[in-house]
């Protein structure tokens, strides 16, 4: 596996597949590699036929007071679990590469980036879309992955994609679970035994409302209910949101008899979690 840790080496190696013919696929990471992103990888690997991860820790997108400072860092593990699966590139760029100085454009997200994650963390989205804007300009993947469980962030990406006629295919891949339902999640590092049984609040809560709509519930106030009440039995866990949307807009469902997500956040000691589940579909 090849280790890119400049922009021009990115770009050779980007313009060498294409002059191969071969199809690029991106899975674009911040490292801290778990299965989640494993999955994103053998997507990524049927879709294409040279795999670029880029892996980066990207401060435009934290907010003051956030995690960016101990978000977690281990790039010799990173490369080593994503040669074992696969991909043939690895892109991992300083900050200062990819903001040099004066480096002051950025991406800004439509309405849907309002709510919900937006709300809670005002420019985060900004700080999304103008990294992968860049990655998609320095990789030009032909297929590019991205997690269900950054629900929010895919539809904006997506968004991105359509309105700046990006000829790539945008793939979103289930969220992975532990075995209990805890998606998996780079910051589920900072939670300890306790933290991590409250955080299992957040998978029982969206089981639930599962459960409900399999039973006939359509009334979103009602699924929300049910939602709250499993989260509500968990002590250590504060609720941020709890959000029946539809998938497109992200606004507010007022029934739940199309395509419907069901979005929570919530904190544990401190730490932001977040998870979503379509109606219908149970936990996948
Ligand atoms: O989902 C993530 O890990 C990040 O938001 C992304 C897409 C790599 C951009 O920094």
């Amino acid at each position: 596996m090849l280790h890119l840790p400049t922009i021009p080496e990115l770009r050779a190696w980007t313009r060498d597949q294409r002059v191969a013919g071969r199809r690029i696929g991106l899975v674009p990471t911040m490292g801290a590699l778990h299965q989640g992103h494993l999955a994103l990888v053998d997507e990524a690997r049927r879709r294409s036929d040279a795999v670029v991860m880029s892996v980066f820790v990207n401060p435009l997108q934290f907010g003051p007071g956030e995690d960016l400072t101990r978000y977690p860092r281990d790039l010799a593990r990173d490369r080593s679990l994503a040669g074992e699966c696969g991909v043939d590139a690895v892109f991992a760029p300083t900050e200062a590469m990819m903001y040099p100085p004066g480096s002051t454009t950025r991406v800004v997200p439509g309405p849907a980036s309002k709510r919900w994650e937006g709300a809670a963390r005002p420019g985060h989205f900004t700080g999304v879309l103008t990294v992968v804007a860049k990655l998609f300009h320095l990789a030009e993947p032909d297929v590019a992955c991205f997690g269900q469980k950054d629900f929010q962030q895919a539809v904006l990406v997506r968004q991105m994609v359509r309105d700046l006629d990006w000829p790539l295919e945008l793939v979103v891949v289930p969220t992975v679970r532990e075995p209990d339902g805890l998606a998996l999640s780079s910051r589920n590092v900072y939670l300890d035994a306790p933290g991590r049984r409250s955080a299992l609040g957040l998978s029982m809560a969206l089981r639930a409302a599962h459960e409900a709509w399999r039973a006939g519930e359509r009334d979103p106030a009602a699924i929300e209910g049910r939602v709250r009440g499993v989260l509500d039995n968990h002590a250590g866990l504060a609720v941020e949101y709890v959000a029946v949307v539809d998938p497109e807009t992200l606004e507010p469902v007022s029934q739940t008899s199309g395509a419907t997500i069901v979005a929570l956040a919530g904190r544990v000691d401190g730490t932001r979690l977040i998870d979503n589940i379509v109606l219908g579909q149970g936990l996948v």
